[in-house]
């Protein structure tokens, strides 16, 4: 219940210039330096190119006089050789120091851990230590300044390369077939935030969303007894339940306690506590998880998940079910 209304904290804009983990302010101050050399540069150069343009873009010609030659002047040819090399000699050498300051914090023991795997086009979220598989929404609690719960990040892919992005927590992270990548977030405030898959990966790229909900402690603790209990059988959607379990619904979707213990697709157990369908193609309610069950090209169009050719009583009654998995 906790995790379901947090889910309504106002979602804010990702910008990596609003950061709210300790990687992302860090990636802005950068930002911020980066900026700031360029921009001196930007207006040295259209300073003078403005300046020259409008005190001598109009004299009167003087085709006998010519101005001066400095070609083969080795104190300009210096000048502007070795300038331009130390200023990137100091944009290497920032960028490498706030590069390897956030790859080698090194995890703590208490760290909350999650594995992440990409596929098309959607994210399966796993918590190998407490037992949770779900999808599209990471939980974590938040830190603070006395007491830090950061969460570490394993990354995986099942088919292509992703990127893994939220930008006000961390930077990108690619997320590639048969490699292992790693990254931290360390949210410092409760909040909603977004992200997106930042690598082409085919057909349904744009609609592959990431939401992280950063929750209070308790929250949090919540949250996880919430996603850890089984679903309960209810007389009442029994019907439901044996139509989900005789179709092909369980080759590829788990829902723990039943037959259903497929690994393809989103794992089903409480699916009903996720805000969207199809990693942010439907806002997930029970008219649209019967249009999608129907015809999930409808909203995701090449979505792996193929229509079911259900009639009308056999929709009904899979919603029916599929509404309980809370
Ligand atoms: Cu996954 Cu783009």
């Amino acid at each position: 219940m906790l995790a379901r209304t947090s889910v309504h904290h106002a979602i804010e804009t990702p910008s990596i210039f609003a950061p709210v983990s300790t990687p992302a302010f860090a990636i802005r101050d950068l930002s911020f330096f980066v900026l700031a050399i360029t921009a001196a540069i930007f207006v040295i150069v259209a300073g003078v190119a403005v300046y020259t343009l409008i005190r001598f873009g109009r004299r009167r010609a003087e085709p006998e006089v010519e101005p001066a030659q400095v070609y083969g002047s080795t104190q300009i040819e210096l000048a502007w050789t070795i300038v331009p090399l130390l200023i990137v000699v100091v944009l290497f050498l920032v960028t490498a120091r706030y590069i390897w300051g956030l790859e080698r914090r090194a995890q703590p023991p208490d760290a909350l851990e999650i594995t992440v795997v990409g596929h098309q086009w959607w994210w399966e979220i796993r918590y190998p230590k407490l037992g949770i598989i779900t999808a599209n929404e990471i939980h974590v609690p938040v830190s603070d300044t006395t007491r830090t719960t950061p969460t570490f990040i394993t990354l995986e892919s099942a088919d292509v390369a992703h990127s893994f992005w939220v930008p006000q927590l961390a930077g990108k992270m690619d997320v590639i077939p048969n490699k292992t990548n790693r990254v931290w977030i360390e949210p410092l405030r409760v909040g909603t935030y977004v992200g997106q898959c930042a690598e082409y990966c085919g057909l349904q790229h744009a609609v592959m969303l990431l939401v992280v909900v950063v929750h209070p402690e308790e929250e949090f603790r919540a949250w996880v007894a919430s996603q850890q209990t089984t679903p309960l059988e209810q007389e009442t959607t029994r019907p439901g339940r044996q139509l989900f379990s005789s179709l092909a619904c369980i080759n590829c979707h788990r829902v723990r306690g039943t037959p259903g213990n497929g690994v393809f697709g989103p794992d089903l157990t409480h699916m009903m506590s996720r805000s969207t369908l199809g990693a942010g193609a439907a806002r997930n309610t029970p008219a649209n998880l019967r249009a999608w069950l129907k015809d999930p090209a409808a909203f995701k169009a090449g979505a792996l998940m193929p229509a079911m050719k259900l009639d009308d009583a056999q929709l009904d009654q899979l919603v029916g079910y599929l509404v309980t998995l809370r």
